[in-house]
């Protein structure tokens, strides 16, 4: 391999804020507004989902720059099959070449690759693809990327609950560890961009005791700073999980 080609295992990305030492480990984003960023520009949404995928890999890099433990995304819900089939073949396409062309740089980053949801819906080539991932990165000890596909929250709960009690008990812990994110730190910060206050289904379970972090800037506009400001407002919050 050549060295332009080389995969990046660098430790100083030019531009990026580095040097994270807040309390958070494990964030959360509903990455929103690729469809308006385009609409805005008179471009087709497709070119919107693409500049997010830009912000995507940014966005990595710079938390496992900052040391953040877990990033956890919110790719494909299982509600978005009901969008229309050109669209949703190009998130699958821009989903496959993203970890064509991304799998070499968490390899070599120590970033560990996990899928939350059902990706097993997901076309063939492309559950190929991600299990050849997992295991290429199973061994990560950097961040951990979670990237949900096909992901409900609510399915996942009861899948959850319904596994604990085929085991017998159903407690919060007995659920708990049944959830896709059981292997991961508790859910700390939860970002949304766009400007919409809801969870979409995301996370329910694991955001009950997250600060939430809504910001207006459009997906694809938001950058390693932006990750930076929430994450330096949640180092000023103070978490008191129903006590006082
Ligand atoms: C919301 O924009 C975004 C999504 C449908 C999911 C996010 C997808 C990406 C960033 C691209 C694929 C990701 C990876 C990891 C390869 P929207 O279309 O709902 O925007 P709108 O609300 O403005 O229409």
């Amino acid at each position: 391999m050549s060295p332009a080609a080389a995969p990046r295992g660098d430790d100083a990305v030019a531009g990026q804020p580095g040097g994270y030492t807040g309390p958070a480990r494990h964030v959360a984003i509903i990455m929103d507004g690729n469809g308006r960023w385009a609409k805005k520009r008179f471009l087709p949404r497709a070119v919107g989902h693409k500049r997010g995928v830009d912000a995507v890999r940014e966005v990595v890099r710079a938390a496992r720059h900052m040391g953040l433990e877990a990033l956890t995304l919110y790719a494909f819900s299982s509600e978005n099959w009901k969008r229309p089939e050109d669209e949703i073949s190009d998130l699958m396409g821009l989903l496959r070449a993203f970890i064509r062309s991304d799998i070499d740089e968490f390899a070599a980053n120590d970033v560990r690759l996990k899928i939350i949801g059902d990706y097993k819906m997901l076309p063939a080539d492309i559950v190929e693809l991600i299990e050849d991932a997992l295991a290429r990165t199973a061994q990560g000890r950097s961040t951990t990327l979670a990237i949900a596909l096909n992901y409900g929250s609510q399915q996942e709960i009861a899948r959850a609950a319904a596994a604990a009690a085929a085991k017998g008990a159903v407690t919060v812990e007995a659920i708990e560890a049944e959830l896709d994110t059981a292997d991961m730190p508790p859910l700390d910060l939860l970002i949304r961009t766009s400007g919409e206050i809801r969870l979409s289904n995301f996370l329910l379970w694991q955001a009950a005791y997250a600060e939430m972090w809504f910001t207006d800037v459009l997906w694809p506009d938001f950058t390693p700073g932006h990750l930076r400001e929430a994450l330096d407002h949640y180092a000023t919050r103070e978490r008191r999980y129903g006590g006082r």
